[in-house]
């Protein structure tokens, strides 16, 4: 039975809903095509394997407490949420599962509007909310899924991460201060592939979509062979913007200072009264192209308009990981920027370890994570791009099977979430679970202190009514969780490495994904790996 209680921290107090939802997680193993089998449920109970660590411990708890409380009603709801679904008491979960999963998930829309609680969180994290539309399907989807969910499980059971073979290691204040170091940065970032929309950004032939890199104006735009292309948002004559924001360039381009016109492939078409302007060569005066390329669903563009841009040689062996984010199957549903005074590399850090998710994100994530089990491994020439992936509570349950083999062969989705480094400054986040992929994009700023994060969210493009009640509240719990959470804690890295009084930061063993990024960063550069080993005192 559902207990329940005035939440008075809801819009308003008359609202009544479960004081904790009591959740039957939808399994992500498949097992007699059932997800709720009584099979499944039984594995759940086989005894915690000896020599896991605590930390494993406490999530057993958590988790079997969800567990134990199987739902025999469906929780009360306010009228004031709206709801199609009637109200049917005292039914077996089995059967009231669908009926529980839209109500809750409308309670946890209405709630998370006003107020983020871990109760509703619980309940929209562990319900399993996949999209199937947006899955990797295959051989290699489903080796890969297999092969890291392996490693999370005897990571579980032995009480370990992925650890950094060189220990912990401390990074000297100056790699953030050094206004010589983020000029050289800002310059390199100039001349290697950025990715700069997101192919569903450009549905059609003739669509354009305008984008500043750094301080560049670019501009994109799909042409009629389906291919895009990118050029410098300027025209010819004295530089002028040529477009804003994103829309249909039609037939010409005209600029809006003296009118001439460019076709969409960036060739110059018309001065306007070229009589008395003089002779100018039309195909002489097209827009600055610079290097494009699309794959997976994203557009890289070069900021050096004589440079050379191969972009498979580029990704090497990251490609089919990109591949795997399925990111063409989903639309941009939000934007935003963060432009905090911090270091970028310092904000960066934080997307590539879990060691901060039971901490920091304690109000929002961290129901859904077992935090600071994770995976490392590099990719590309020089391993300069990265694939860290977080443990889920799932993770917890699947080490206490007897038969791994048996859990393995019924994955349905990824009991991690994926996060990929794209070198040198995007991250895209890809969570299995559930259809919702962050693409975030830290650019550093004129000074070592200043740097602008861009972050997309994406849904998929096409969803059912049910799959957007899913994904609206992920969706917002999440932009809490980096807006208010992860750069929350930028002011004070910033004030602190600014003060003069550190010398230095530390890198655990356990963030070995965070100590590559600076020794990648610096290779690109010629410089010797930044970091050094502890030294202990004497
Ligand atoms: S600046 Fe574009 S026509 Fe003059
Ligand atoms: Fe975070």
């Amino acid at each position: 039975m559902c207990r329940t209680t005035v939440h008075t921290r809801c819009r308003s107090p008359c609202i009544r809903r479960p004081l904790a939802p009591c959740v039957i997680p939808r399994s992500p193993l498949r097992r007699n095509g059932s997800r709720t089998s009584t099979a499944w449920r039984a594995r759940l109970r086989v005894p915690r394997p000896a020599g896991a660590g605590p930390e494993v411990g406490r999530q057993r708890h958590h988790t079997r407490r969800r567990i134990a409380r199987p739902c025999a009603q469906l929780p009360e709801i306010s009228p004031l949420v709206e709801t199609s679904v009637p109200v049917r008491a005292g039914q077996p979960c089995d059967t009231c599962e669908p009926q529980r999963l839209l109500r809750t998930l409308q309670l946890a829309r209405s709630s998370v509007n006003t107020s983020i609680d871990e109760c509703c969180w619980m309940a929209v994290a562990s319900l399993g909310m996949t999209i199937e539309s947006t899955m990797s399907t295959g051989e290699f989807a489903a080796e890969t899924r297999r092969a890291l969910t392996l490693r999370h499980i005897e990571h579980v059971r032995a009480g370990t991460t992925d650890a950094h073979p060189d220990g912990v290691r401390v990074i000297p204040a100056s790699e953030y201060l050094d206004p010589e170091l983020a000029a050289a940065e800002r310059a390199l970032m100039h001349t290697v592939p950025l990715v700069a929309a997101t192919s569903g950004e450009l549905a059609g032939p003739r669509s354009y979509r305008t984008e500043m890199l750094f301080d560049v104006p670019v501009l994109l735009v799909r042409q009629d062979d389906g291919s895009v292309k990118a050029f410098l948002n300027s025209c010819s004559h004295r530089g002028a913007r040529l477009l804003e924001g994103a829309g249909e360039v039609g037939k010409r381009i005209s600029c809006s200072y003296h009118a001439w016109t460019y076709a969409p492939n960036g060739e110059l078409k018309s001065v306007t009264q070229p009589g008395k302007f003089g002779k100018v060569e039309l195909c002489d005066n097209g827009l600055v192209e610079l290097p494009c390329a699309e794959r997976y669903g994203l557009i890289f563009v070069m900021l050096d308009a004589q440079g050379e841009m191969d972009i498979d040689a580029f990704l090497g062996d990251f490609a089919p990981q990109l591949a795997l984010c399925n990111l063409d199957t989903f639309k941009v549903a939000d934007e935003r920027t963060l432009p905090h005074e911090v270091n970028w590399k310092l904000a960066l850090c934080g997307y590539l370890e879990s060691y901060h998710v039971k901490v920091v994100h304690a109000k929002t994530l961290a129901a859904a994570f077992i935090g600071n089990v994770s995976t490392h491994d590099a990719f590309g020439p020089d391993g300069r791009h990265f694939r860290t992936t977080w443990s889920m509570n799932e993770v917890v349950q699947m080490a206490e099977a007897e038969d791994v083999d048996a859990v393995l062969d019924g994955l349905q989705y990824a009991p991690y979430n994926t996060v990929l480094y794209l070198y040198p400054n995007t991250v895209i986040t890809a969570p299995d679970f559930i259809g919702i992929r962050f693409i975030n994009r830290l650019f550093p700023g004129h000074q070592p202190h200043d740097q602008i994060t861009h972050y997309r969210t994406m849904v998929p493009a096409f969803m059912t009514d049910d799959e957007r009640a899913m994904v609206e509240p992920f969706q917002q719990v999440t932009r809490t969780a980096v807006e208010e959470e992860d750069y929350g804690q930028v002011p004070g890295i910033n004030k602190a490495i600014r003060s003069g009084l550190r010398d230095s930061l530390l890198v655990g063993e356990n963030e070995p994904t965070v100590t590559e990024m600076h020794r990648v960063m610096a290779r690109a550069l010629g410089r010797p790996n930044p970091d050094q080993p502890v030294t202990p005192s004497a």
